[in-house]
């Protein structure tokens, strides 16, 4: 149960009992019509507290959402300073990521900190996360399943850091996120919206390692990321 759960509920029960002192002739308090339609706002747009990463990562708790967690060592929530300009987003723990609950330690990851390097921030200045939070077995891809079960608590993530822009970074990261199956190489470069957040789709680092000749490709799409945070 979160902060604005706890919060959402004192306040309807508070609605209430103004509600039932109102009806039975109480006075002594305001309990007109309008100032109960106020308080009934209350808890919803103009008082919620925004959410915190703690509080986000609670209610994940020791997640069985979906089968992922039958062979996860641990949960990947995300990594980095909880109020980013710069999120990246990535598909989902490999090996080392499910050792140690970190994202992008292993190889992809070596290559995504001199990524983040080249383009002047480091790792602790940024985000990182993932599409799922629970490593596939033998890094198979996401289910479309896994995905929707994990899904919320990276939107929840998202609304919590408020980022300028998101990297997203791979196809299962680029569709999600942006809730297309177009594929990446057409998302790619070119910025997207997602909830009034810029998203630059670009190519995953692991396909980088695999592909080194399309290195060239993510470093015009990182001029555009700094470009777009230099304002
Ligand atoms: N690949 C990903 O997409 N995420 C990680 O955290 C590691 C590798």
């Amino acid at each position: 149960m979160s902060y604005n759960n706890d919060f959402d509920t004192a306040i309807e029960g508070l609605c209430e009992t103004f509600r039932f002192l109102s009806q039975t002739g109480c006075s002594g308090f305001d309990c007109s019509k309008e100032s109960l339609n106020i308080m009934g706002s209350w808890g919803h747009k103009q008082t919620r507290l925004p959410e915190t990463l703690e509080a986000i990562r609670m209610d994940l708790g020791e997640c069985r959402r979906c089968r992922l967690s039958e062979s996860r060592k641990n949960i990947v929530f995300g990594a980095g300073d909880p109020h980013a300009r710069l999120v990246f987003v990535g598909e989902g723990p490999g090996y080392d990521e499910d050792q140690k609950g970190e994202p992008f330690i292993g190889a992809a990851g070596r290559l995504l900190t001199k990524i983040i390097e080249a383009i002047k921030y480091t790792r602790d200045q940024v985000y990182i996360c993932n599409i799922i939070k629970c490593r596939p077995p033998g890094n198979r891809n996401p289910l479309p399943n896994e995905i929707k079960a994990c899904l919320p608590f990276l939107k929840r993530q998202l609304a919590a850091i408020k980022p300028d822009v998101i990297c997203a970074l791979g196809t299962f990261a680029a569709q999600a996120l942006l809730d297309t199956t177009t594929p990446i190489s057409k998302l790619k470069g070119r910025f997207h919206d997602y909830n009034g957040i810029r998203v630059l789709p670009t190519y995953h680092p692991a396909y980088l390692l695999r592909n080194p000749g399309k290195k060239r490709d993510v470093w015009e799409d990182m001029k555009k990321l700094m470009k777009a945070l230099a304002n």
